[in-house]
């Protein structure tokens, strides 16, 4: 009887185990994981763009097969959130229509352009490290597939952190055109990272239920709050500026207090508004319709291959 299963499924996320593709599930609980983890899938495709257009300018060809490496790790991790995505009984050429279609969204901090190679460093160590701070929480999602992709897209997070941190250092120790540079850089991906946790907590539709079903571990702003903690240190070990004038370390608590982000520019960038919104979505489109013949070619041989295997 159905009181039985939501009973059962109660019990597994009061007791923190975790909830399996095969399990009976609200259906709430499954449009939300769809949700979160396409749009998460999708924020990883998306976000190959604004460091790919890097490769070919790369300084060096360390420079060059590192970042390579990276944007590579992150068509992978769209893969495995994708998959992820499908055990919940959604396919991916479903999400991948929503997206094209503009249903789905992607996150925000891939509508800002990247203008100078420190952008490169300054995304991983800002933009990648926030997602450290988000994700590593999300290993311990109460759904398995969710959880268990997670546990190797953090790994990979944390080369990606420390190859932006350590790009940065090396241009510190530079000139003084390249130290202006990483400041610029910084300057510009600051603000936008702490809008990539989503908006405020009291103007949060989804945590409430989502936080009950331990699907979020932590509120936007918890998680905000411990990514402003972890990099301020960074950030004097750089040699480089927050540019907030409301940043500073709070005696009592021993954590700092910032500024508000401007929260209208998060949602204009989300409803499409951003620098690069259209940019992105062109880019996404014709990605797609020039993968045709692939999808094509590869639906073909696997009919062949079927066809051949029942003779
Ligand atoms: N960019 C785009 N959309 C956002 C953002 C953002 N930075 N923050 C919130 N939103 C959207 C939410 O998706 C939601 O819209 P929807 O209901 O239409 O889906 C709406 O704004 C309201 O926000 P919340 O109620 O706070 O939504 P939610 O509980 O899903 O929390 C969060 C948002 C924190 C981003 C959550 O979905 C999450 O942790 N996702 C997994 C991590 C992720 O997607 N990371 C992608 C970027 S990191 C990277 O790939 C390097």
């Amino acid at each position: 009887p159905p009181e039985r299963l939501q009973e059962d499924f109660d019990a597994t996320i009061a007791h923190d185990q975790r909830i399996e593709p095969r399990d009976w599930m609200p259906d709430g609980y499954r449009g939300t994981l769809v949700r979160q983890i396409a749009q998460h899938a999708h924020s990883e495709i998306i976000g190959m763009q604004p460091e790919g257009e890097w490769i070919g300018r790369a300084p060096s060809l360390r420079r060059k097969a590192i970042l390579l490496a990276k944007v590579q790790d992150e068509a992978g991790h769209g893969l495995y959130l994708y998959s992820a995505a499908e055990t919940l009984g959604t396919d991916r050429a479903e999400l991948t229509q929503r997206l094209i279609e503009g249903r789905q969204k992607y996150s925000s901090i891939f509508n800002y352009p990247t203008l100078t190679f420190a952008d490169v460093g300054v995304i991983g160590w800002l933009v990648d490290g926030a997602a450290i701070c988000n994700q590593v929480p999300l290993c311990r999602s109460s759904y398995g597939p969710y959880a268990r992709a997670m546990v190797r897209i953090c790994k990979e997070e944390s080369f990606h952190q420390r190859q932006g941190y350590e790009l940065l250092m090396t241009m510190m120790r530079g000139t003084d055109a390249q130290r202006e540079m990483v400041q610029d850089a910084v300057d510009r991906w600051w603000w936008p990272s702490l809008m990539m946790f989503g908006p405020p907590d009291d103007a949060s539709p989804n945590s409430a239920r989502s936080m009950a079903w331990k699907i979020k571990r932590h509120s936007n702003d918890e998680l905000r709050r411990r990514f402003v903690d972890m990099t301020v240190p960074q950030a004097e070990k750089l040699g480089v500026t927050l540019p907030d004038p409301e940043l500073r370390r709070n005696e009592q608590s021993g954590r700092y207090d910032f500024g508000t982000p401007d929260w209208d520019e998060l949602t204009r960038v989300i409803k499409g508004d951003g620098p690069c919104n259209a940019e992105r979505m062109r880019r996404r489109r014709s990605a797609h319709e020039d993968g045709a013949w692939v999808r094509e070619a590869a639906t073909a041989h696997a009919a062949k291959q079927a066809a051949r295997a029942r003779k």
